[in-house]
């Protein structure tokens, strides 16, 4: 059963492919990623994450039809089909066409290895090119560099800054309210596509 499952793929990229959440297996990694400090000081979560609230969020998402969430697995032949973090579209407004992207890779030795601009081109293609969404936005706590910086090579662009938004760390911090549509996306796919690099080299 977990082998045939492990075969899923919704979405395949380069080095992660997106699959749908699937309670049974993903449940431990979700509450260990979610309740690692390391991890959730860049999220808006801040309380303990217990088993039944997570249980409840699994079961929320699964039936929502405005929110829809991925698993993150590598691809790579080693560790190929280990689930390494959570990517999504939330808030879809089906009027306005309009959505939030949440990503995290709660596996911290992933991070900074491209694995997230992989996770992230893959949903934007499927939110512009199967969803026909219009605008996607994100927002980034000032702090949180990694995160401002690939939103910005994935295409999106600064929108506005929300002052002294969000406390944590002991302080207020900025927070950055970023968007993209389709042409700002639609370049930065086709240089990844030919490429695997989010630019061209110069
Ligand atoms: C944010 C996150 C999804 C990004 O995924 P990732 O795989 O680590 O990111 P990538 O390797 O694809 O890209 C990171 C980029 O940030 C850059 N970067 C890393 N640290 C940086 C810093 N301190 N300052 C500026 N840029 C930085 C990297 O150089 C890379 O950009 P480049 O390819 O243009 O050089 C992942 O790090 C994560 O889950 N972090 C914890 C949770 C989180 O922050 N979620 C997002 C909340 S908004």
């Amino acid at each position: 059963m977990e082998e045939r499952q492990k075969k899923i793929i919704f979405l395949k990229g380069k080095k992660v492919n997106l699959r749908p959440l699937r309670k049974a297996t993903d449940f431990e990694s979700c509450l260990r990623w979610i309740n690692d400090c390391e991890v959730n000081q860049y999220l808006a979560t801040y309380l303990p994450m217990s088993e039944q609230k997570e249980e409840e969020w699994f079961d929320k998402t699964s039936k929502s039809s405005d929110n829809i969430v991925f698993a993150i697995e590598v691809s790579d032949v080693l560790n190929g089909g280990m689930p390494i973090g959570l990517i999504g579209l939330h808030n879809i407004n089906w009027k306005d066409r309009t959505a939030v992207t949440g990503a995290v890779i709660g596996e911290k030795e992933y991070w900074n290895q491209g694995y997230g601009t992989d996770a992230k081109m893959l949903i934007l293609e499927y939110a512009f090119n199967t969803l026909n969404l219009h605008k996607i936005c994100s927002s980034v706590v000032e702090f949180n560099k990694r995160s401002l910086q690939y939103n910005l090579h994935c295409g999106y662009k600064l929108e506005g800054t929300e002052r002294k938004q969000v406390f944590k760390r002991g302080r207020y911090w900025d927070k950055y309210i970023l968007g993209v549509f389709k042409n700002d996306w639609l370049p930065v796919w086709r240089t990844y596509q030919k490429t695997g690099k989010v630019k061209e080299k110069i």
